[in-house]
């Protein structure tokens, strides 16, 4: 059976099994990834890179760097500043590694938790996520280690999934998202828990508000949520008191 994410006993439980979920995907991860958003994911991670750059001085971070086409893209909008993407899952980051994108030079693929992330406080100029809000263990806990991380001004960039509001695209959505995506991906993943864990995931998204809201509650400054794709996507913009 797939495990629900209210299922976890512990955040240490919930880590454990997302890791490992993640791990299992790796290999087939990316090819999943463009059949479910017709390439769409490309385009919004560019857009959440351009937004976190800033001056473009860096160093930034991306968390939750999975196979690292944020990390990638945080790298093309940023072509002189040093790039570090850290995630839980070692297959992942291996399978981004080996990706022509990867310049050892200037960036990083590290395994660490973004709920405890390996920098001195003010260590970057900006830090980026997508799709990593609702697979983390205490997202609380990850917005206020995100602004200790940052320098002052810096910003967090954050993409997620939402459920989209409307009579007409809500249903579309959830219709696809919740009963034909997991039955395509059950097959195609190698891991049929896994899209049974993305699914509920999905089914369970905090709204935007209360995402930008807890942001708030980290001590961000000031927060501002953008609808993508008639709100299927949300991107999120957190910035530290200059
Ligand atoms: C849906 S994938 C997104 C990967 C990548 N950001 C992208 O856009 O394709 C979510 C990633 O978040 C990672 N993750 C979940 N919790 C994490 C945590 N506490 N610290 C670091 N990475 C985490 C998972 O291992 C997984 O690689």
């Amino acid at each position: 059976m797939a495990k629900g994410v209210s299922q976890f006993d512990s955040p240490q439980e919930k880590e454990a099994y997302v890791q490992g979920m993640f791990d299992s995907i790796a290999p087939r991860y990316d090819l999943l990834n463009r059949l479910m958003a017709a390439n769409l994911d490309q385009r919004w991670r560019r857009r959440a890179a351009r937004e976190a750059v800033g001056a473009g001085r860096g160093p930034f971070l991306d968390v939750g760097a999975g196979t690292g086409d944020l990390t990638f893209a945080l790298a093309r909008a940023a072509p002189r500043a040093r790039v570090l993407g850290l995630d839980l899952a070692r297959g992942m980051l291996a399978r981004g590694r080996a990706k022509k994108a990867f310049d050892p030079h200037r960036m990083g693929m590290v395994h660490a938790s973004g709920l405890a992330i390996p920098a001195r406080e003010g260590a970057f100029e900006g830090i980026t996520n997508a799709f990593v809000l609702r697979n983390l263990a205490d997202q609380g806990a990850f917005f206020r280690e995100a602004l200790r991380a940052l320098q002052p001004g810096g910003r967090l960039v954050s993409l997620e999934i939402n459920r989209p509001p409307g009579r007409v695209f809500g249903p579309l959505y959830r219709f696809y998202f919740l009963g034909v995506m997991p039955r395509v991906m059950r097959r195609l993943s190698g891991n049929p828990e896994a899209y049974g864990y993305l699914a509920d995931s999905v089914a369970r998204v905090d709204p935007p508000d209360v995402i930008a809201r807890r942001m708030g509650e980290a001590g961000f400054a000031h927060v501002e949520a953008t609808p993508l794709l008639r709100g299927a996507v949300v991107l999120f913009v957190a910035e530290k008191a200059a």
